[in-house]
């Protein structure tokens, strides 16, 4: 696992926060999704007046990563409420660990800042070995 500079994912993901679209909920989430080739690529939370349609800060990040043809990633930050910690929701969960089972997931209170893994956060997971 390559060495990174945590502070500066989780200013990237309280930064990617302000775009965050949630008139909603109220609820702002950002995140920066590192990728092992250095890039950072952001993402919001989009809602969507019909609720269920809304996307999470952390998908937005990894669809939009993928899309521009970056598939390996080392690690996510998540920022949410200031002086809150914001852990992923379980369907954020599964998708990450679709592309990125050994991910570190960041969470930032604007002030602090704590270090999971993925595999730790979804144990038993569903994976595509299961597929056959
Ligand atoms: N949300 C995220 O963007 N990421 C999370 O990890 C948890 C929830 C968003 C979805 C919705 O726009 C709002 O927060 C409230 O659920």
């Amino acid at each position: 696992m390559k060495k990174y500079d945590i502070n500066n994912l989780t200013q990237k993901a309280l930064g990617a926060r302000q775009f965050s679209q949630a008139k909603y909920s109220h609820f702002e989430v950002g995140a920066a999704l590192l990728a092992e080739n250095g890039t950072i690529v952001t993402g919001c939370n989009v809602e969507s007046s019909s609720y269920g349609l809304t996307v999470c800060a952390e998908r937005v990040a990894l669809t939009k990563a993928l899309s521009e043809g970056i598939t390996k990633f080392t690690a996510i930050a998540i920022a949410a409420k200031d002086g809150e910690f914001c852990p992923p929701c379980g369907a954020c969960r599964q998708l990450l660990y679709d592309y990125a089972p050994d991910l570190d997931i960041i969470l930032t209170n604007g002030k602090e800042n704590k270090k999971y893994k993925l595999n730790d956060l979804l144990p038993l997971a569903f994976e595509d070995t299961q597929l056959g």
